[in-house]
């Protein structure tokens, strides 16, 4: 397959964990004959201090012509956050524009700690039992975050006003992404809605609903989401398969996800359009521990999984890279993030370690075993 990748390395640890997602990815093209083609362009709050702009014009000619895109974590630390007009910051000003571009509607954010693995979770081993399975899947370009936002005076009183709105389309789009996602995985659906409260909750359970309709065969529930934040610290493990939500709720939800798991480090995801997609980790760009060698490069190396899987349809490859990274945690290595004072620190491995690992069990193995 050729393809032609926009790189959009982004800010803090972004460059460094970009740096061990290509390496595998190259590692990949070798092993699998594929030809991709990288360009590298700005993106975040660093590109709005040397280009103007934090999403700038000639990014966005780069990602329009790119088959695919991988994103970085973008943000730097708070003081020089400060100096950036509200507009100009990367949430406001590149993320939200990137979705809004290419309507990446279907955000899918895979939680997974295998039974193996329940050292990572702060959780009691018995509340991970056999290991934790979720995908979530969350609206990506609608609800509040993409209604109007008014800050304003009115009778002499301050206020802020952000709108919520979700049209039929978006809902059941999205809904039907997410039905499709459990048939193929032969698992459950768990619908996460605030219809107690909300009309825009009770207008998403009803499409939803009625799109649970035409999939008899997927077992179906739905669940208020916090009701659904509390069961998912107390029994996880019960919603394996996959969950369903709308923006905002599919934002927090996932970050309590990241923490059930014990990193964000471990939380991956792509962000699926009609026509263009593109990956990214869930999280933020740790500037503390910027340019230390220190961060876990997973949500990356993962987003580059995600990208194989659901955005160039090549699942051998994604099960390849996916299985080496697994492998990896298996042997007992782990990355800082990931250390509890019950682990022991032989094992500790650094950023480019742990990409060099990767790579190293992608080279060792065979196509199809
Ligand atoms: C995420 C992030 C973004 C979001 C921010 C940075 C705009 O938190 O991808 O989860 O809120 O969607
Ligand atoms: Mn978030």
């Amino acid at each position: 397959m050729k393809k032609t990748i926009a790189i959009l390395e982004g800010d803090g640890i972004g460059p460094e964990i970009m740096r061990e997602a290509i390496k595998v990815l190259k590692a990949v093209e070798k092993k699998y004959e594929h030809t991709f083609k990288l360009i590298y362009a700005p993106f975040g709050a660093s590109a709005y201090f040397t280009e103007g702009s934090p999403f700038p014009e000639k990014t966005k000619q780069v990602c329009d012509e790119a088959d695919v895109i991988i994103k970085g974590p973008v943000g730097l630390a708070v003081e020089q956050m400060n100096d950036i007009p509200q507009e100009h910051r990367p949430e406001l000003g590149a993320i939200l524009p990137l979705r809004k571009r290419y309507d990446t509607f279907a955000n899918f954010r895979p939680v997974r700690l295998p039974a193996g693995l329940k050292s990572f979770s702060p959780l009691k081993e018995e509340v991970i039992g056999d290991g934790i399975d979720i995908l979530m899947i969350r609206e990506l370009v609608g609800g509040i975050y993409f209604g109007d936002k008014v800050e304003g005076t009115s009778t002499e009183m301050k206020f802020a006003r952000d709108d919520c709105i979700y049209t039929e389309k978006d809902v059941r789009r999205v809904a039907i992404v997410a039905f499709e996602e459990a048939r193929k995985r032969n698992a459950k659906l768990t619908n996460v809605h605030k219809a107690n409260v909300l009309a825009t909750g009770r207008f998403w359970l009803e499409i939803v609903e009625a799109v649970a309709k035409d999939y008899p065969d997927i077992p179906y529930q739905s669940v208020l989401v916090d009701n659904a934040a509390f069961q998912l610290v107390v029994n996880p493990t019960q919603f394996n398969g996959v969950m369903l939500f709308e923006n905002m709720q599919g934002d927090i939800l996932t970050d309590q996800a990241g923490g059930i798991i014990g990193s964000l480090g471990l939380m991956p995801s792509a962000c699926i359009g009609p026509e263009k997609s593109y990956v990214e980790p869930a999280h933020g760009s740790a500037p503390d521990i910027a340019g230390k060698n220190m961060a876990n490069p997973y949500s990356m190396i993962g987003s580059v999984a995600l990208l194989f899987e659901k955005c160039l349809t090549l699942p051998e490859e994604a099960t390849d890279i996916w299985s080496s990274i697994f492998q990896i945690f298996e042997e007992g290595f782990m990355t800082r993030d990931l250390m509890g004072p019950w682990h022991t620190k032989e094992k500790l491995i650094n950023t480019s370690d742990f990409g060099d690992r990767v790579v190293q069990k992608i080279e060792e193995t065979h196509q199809g075993t």
